[in-house]
C-alpha cells in the first residue's frame, strides 16, 4: 500500500474518532440534555454532566486544550522557520481542523447545551470560527496547493498541466493530434450568461460530464485500451479541475486574505473569553480531579 493509502486510513480513522465520541455522547446524556433547566437537577445524571460535573467539568477541560493545542500547533508549525521540516504542512492542517471539530463539540456538552451568561460570547464565537474554518476549506481547495502545503504560483500549476500531459504522451502513448484534440475539449468552457447561480452549477455539472464524454470518444478512437482509459480519464478531470481552479485563482487568492482577517478575532475572542471564564469559575471554587 502506498503512502496515499495510509493517509487515507489515518484521515478514516480521525473522521470515526469524531464521529463515534460525539455520537457516543449524544446517546449517553440525551435523556439528561432534552430536560428543561428546573428538571434537571433531579435528574441521575445531573451530578456527573452538569458543567461543573466530573464528566461536564471534564468535556470543557479536554474540549478547550483540543482547540488550545489545535490551534497552536499549527500557527508555530506554520510559522516557526525552524520547525519547517517537521512533517507535511498539509497533515497538519488535517489535524487543526480534527482537534478543532471535536474540540468544539466537547465544550458544547460542557455547556450541556445552555449558553448563559459572559461565557456566552465565547461559545458563540467558537461557532463562529468553526463555521468560518469550513467556509475556509472550501476556499483553500479552491487553490492548488503543492505537496507540503505551499500555494502553488500560476507558472508551478502551468507545470503541473504540462506534467500530466508528458504523462499521457509517454506512460498512455497518446499521439500528439489526439493530445492536442483533448486539450481543445479541455480549455472549453460552459455559457456563463445570465443565469442564476444554481442553473449556472447545473449547466457547467452537465457540461464537464459532456466533456468527459467527448475525450473517452477520442480516446476509444486512438485505441487506448478500456483500462487505460480509466486512468487517463481520471489525469484529464484533474486537469479539468485545475482549469477551473485556474479561472478562479485570483479571486480565491483574496478571499483567502479576507478569510484569514476574519477568522482570527473570533478566534482570540474565543481564547480571552474563555480565560477569563475559567478564572471566574476557578476563584468561585471550581476544581476538577485535582
Ligand atoms: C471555550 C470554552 C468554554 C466554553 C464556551 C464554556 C462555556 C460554559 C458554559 C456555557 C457554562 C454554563 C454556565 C451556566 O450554567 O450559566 C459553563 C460552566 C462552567 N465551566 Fe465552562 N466553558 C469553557 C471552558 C471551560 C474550561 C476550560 C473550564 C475549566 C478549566 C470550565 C469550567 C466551567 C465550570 C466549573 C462551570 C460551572 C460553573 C457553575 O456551575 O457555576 N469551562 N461553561
Ligand atoms: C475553535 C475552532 C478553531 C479555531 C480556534 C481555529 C483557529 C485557527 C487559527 C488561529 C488559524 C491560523 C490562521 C493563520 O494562519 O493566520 C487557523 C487556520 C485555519 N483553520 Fe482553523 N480554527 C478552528 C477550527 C477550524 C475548522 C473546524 C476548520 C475546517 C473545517 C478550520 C480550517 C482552517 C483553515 C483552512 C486554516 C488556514 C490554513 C492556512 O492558511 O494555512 N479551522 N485556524
Amino acid at each position: 500500500m502506498g503512502e496515499g493509502g495510509f493517509h487515507r486510513i489515518y484521515i478514516g480513522i480521525l473522521i470515526l474518532i469524531a464521529i463515534l465520541t460525539t455520537s457516543y455522547l449524544a446517546y449517553e446524556g440525551y435523556a439528561y440534555y432534552l430536560l428543561g433547566i428546573e428538571d434537571r437537577f433531579f435528574h441521575p445524571d445531573h451530578q456527573t454532566l452538569k458543567p461543573s460535573g466530573i464528566l461536564g467539568h471534564g468535556f470543557g477541560i479536554i474540549g478547550s486544550l483540543m482547540m488550545l493545542v489545535g490551534v497552536l500547533m499549527y500557527i508555530v508549525r506554520k510559522r516557526v522557520r525552524r520547525f519547517s521540516r517537521f512533517g507535511i504542512l498539509k497533515h497538519w492542517l488535517e489535524f487543526h481542523i480534527f482537534l478543532c471539530s471535536l474540540g468544539p463539540v466537547l465544550v458544547l456538552y460542557h455547556t450541556a447545551f445552555k449558553f448563559g451568561g459572559l461565557v456566552a460570547i465565547s461559545f458563540w464565537s467558537m461557532v463562529a470560527v468553526v463555521i468560518s474554518g469550513v467556509i475556509g476549506r472550501y476556499i483553500y481547495l479552491q487553490i492548488p496547493h503543492t505537496i507540503e502545503g505551499r500555494e502553488m504560483s500560476l507558472n508551478e500549476i502551468n507545470q503541473t498541466k504540462d506534467e500530466l500531459n508528458r504523462q499521457l504522451v509517454q506512460v498512455y502513448h497518446l499521439d500528439k493530434s489526439a493530445l492536442q484534440e483533448i486539450l481543445q475539449s479541455v480549455k472549453k468552457r460552459p455559457d456563463r450568461s445570465g443565469k442564476s447561480m444554481l442553473k449556472r452549477s447545473i449547466a457547467k455539472f452537465l457540461f464537464e460530464i459532456k466533456i468527459i464524454k467527448e475525450v473517452k470518444t477520442i480516446l476509444r478512437r486512438n485505441q487506448i485500451s478500456a483500462k487505460n482509459i480509466r486512468q487517463v480519464t481520471a489525469l484529464i478531470k484533474n486537469e479539468i479541475a485545475l482549469n477551473r481552479k485556474i479561472d478562479r485563482l485570483i479571486t480565491m487568492q483574496n478571499l483567502f486574505k479576507y478569510w484569514h482577517v476574519a477568522h482570527l478575532p473570533f478566534a482570540i475572542l474565543m481564547l480571552i473569553i474563555m480565560l477569563v471564564h475559567v478564572a471566574v469559575t476557578v476563584t468561585f471554587g471550581a476544581h476538577w480531579i485535582f
